[in-house]
């Protein structure tokens, strides 16, 4: 079939021709980033899922790789990790060359043995994760249980010793469970966790791993993303994340991550249930970031999340064709004590591929717009900018605008209540679901008065990194043909812009 061009963009992820949804399998080995993603090998909408595969050496340009797992007339195959077992404790490969192990989710058809459930399943590669051989004793755990899917493992070194930890999900119970395993064979219950905070929702593709807090070695802290589809900030599908401890057993949460400790479903009043989703942690205060997970072996010891950049209120219906749907930019993820409270700080990973068009100083700016560089065509662009609002009730700056102005995606900063918004109301194409159209709002402190933004536009999407990373906002856009340029005002009193810089990405 003929590809698309349109709204195909260019640093971000997107199969040639067919549909992908969640990023799976993300693993860094032998100078190479693999992304592994759920697939429809033959169509545009979901379906028949399988692994597709691409790798990159610098998490911008990627090249698409043949199915790696695929499914069959008796299962699909759902989303999970993949290991390199460096011990070679399932004798899978060898010390010398250590095989990867994908564990992957069994969703197992009608008619067959497992009929209708949801257990975990090996893959391995001998060849750096070229190639992939289903292992002849799946599935390696079963819960008799239809909802029990999307398996994180990792390696646990601390006190209880050193074992393979895998984080996976009741869906429908919005729970983690926990297992351990010396071979990634045979799986041992440990513990569960939740419902706790979101949990509207199914509970899908967790991830759980340390961090240093303040790059400080001597104070590390875990975090538990848990995704939840529906129910999150902004509608739909969302990343959710606790701040807490893993002690080798259980995950024990900060009380500083729980703003609702058995589910926000437990609270009957709706306003305290409201105000409660705004004080649970999320990865993402946007609309179209989902089931990001981490890197396993990432270099440096950084953590490195990338997420689908799509919800599930209209994933099937995004006017592009035949490929649909793209990922979120990689962003690194550190832990930052943000006023008393640890917190996850995320930086998108842009590479030295920049070049710069335009880079002003200090200036004020009034109700009079200033026009930014355009977006090149068939470019990235990012936009840094520190802005002090002052007296200003509001700063705008319009993205991807049509020249008549009528047209346009707007991230806002409104003095009164402390909160960013991006609203694609008039983005472009909207129409295509009736949930699309929308805005989206985060509280964001300003830092002695300041207001940072790093802000990525690509040909659909725009991704807002506020306040260093510590409030992260994404959007799907599909503006109109001529709607490439960029707007920066100040409404009802004077900002001042104290740096601005355009820069594009090929
Ligand atoms: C999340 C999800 C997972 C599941 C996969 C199926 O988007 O629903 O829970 O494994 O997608 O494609």
């Amino acid at each position: 079939p003929a590809v698309t061009p349109r709204f195909r963009p260019a640093i971000h992820f997107t199969a040639r021709d067919t549909w992908l949804n969640d990023p799976n399998g993300l693993v860094f080995h032998d100078g190479l980033y693999h992304l592994f993603f759920q697939n429809n090998p033959f169509g545009s909408v979901w379906g028949n899922m399988s692994w597709g595969h691409a790798t990159s050496t610098d998490l911008l340009q990627w090249t698409e790789h043949p199915v790696a797992i695929a499914g069959d007339e008796t299962e699909d195959i759902f989303s999970g990790s993949v290991v390199v077992d460096h011990g070679n404790t399932s004798e899978f490969g060898s010390i010398e060359s250590p095989a990867l192990v994908a564990v992957y989710t069994s969703a197992f058809k009608a008619g067959t043995i497992h009929s209708g459930t949801q257990a975990q399943s090996l893959a391995y590669s001998t060849d750096g994760g070229m190639t992939w051989r289903k292992y002849d004793q799946n599935p390696v755990l079963t819960r008799n249980s239809e909802h029990f899917r999307d398996p994180k493992v990792f390696r646990y070194e601390g006190p209880q010793g050193s074992f393979w930890v895998m984080v996976a999900v009741e869906a429908q119970q919005q729970k983690v469970v926990f297992y351990r395993s010396d071979d990634l064979k045979t799986w041992d219950f440990l513990s569960h966790f939740g419902p706790a905070n979101a949990d509207a929702g199914e509970w899908e593709c967790p991830d759980l791993f340390p961090l240093a807090v303040d790059g400080d070695p001597g104070n590390t802290a875990w975090v538990l993303i848990v995704n939840v589809n529906p129910g999150a900030v902004a509608g739909g599908s969302g990343g959710q994340y606790f701040v807490g401890q893993f002690d080798g057993v259980r995950f024990l949460p900060d009380a500083g991550s729980l703003a609702a400790p058995t589910g926000l479903s437990s609270i009957a009043d709706a306003e305290a249930a409201a105000a409660a989703m705004q004080q649970c942690l999320w990865l993402d205060w946007g609309r179209d970031c989902y089931a990001s997970v981490s890197f396993s072996d990432a270099p440096d010891n950084r953590r490195i999340i990338i997420g689908w950049m799509n919800n599930w209120d209209y994933a099937n219906q995004l006017p592009t064709a035949p490929w649909r749907s793209s990922m979120t930019l990689a962003r690194e993820l550190r832990l930052s004590s943000v006023s008393g409270a640890t917190r996850l700080v995320q930086h998108p990973v842009l590479g030295e591929a920049k070049e710069e068009l335009s880079e002003t100083g200090s200036f004020e700016l009034g109700s009079e717009a200033l026009r930014l560089p355009d977006a090149f065509p068939g470019r990235a662009q990012v936009i840094q900018a520190e802005i002090k609002p002052g007296t200003a009730e509001r700063v705008e700056v319009k993205l991807l605008a049509s020249p008549d102005g009528s047209q346009g995606t707007v991230l806002s900063y409104t003095t009164s209540n402390s909160r960013l918004t991006l609203d694609r109301t008039r983005s472009g194409d909207t129409t295509f679901h009736e949930k699309f159209a929308s805005a989206e709002s985060a509280p964001v402190a300003l830092e002695d008065g300041v207001l940072k933004l790093l802000i990525i536009v690509d040909q659909s999407s725009v991704e807002v990194f506020a306040q260093d990373g510590t409030v992260v906002l994404t959007d799907l856009v599909f503006p109109g043909a001529n709607s490439q340029e960029n707007w920066l005002a100040a409404e009802g009193g004077t900002a001042t812009v104290l740096k601005l810089a355009v820069s594009s990405l090929a």
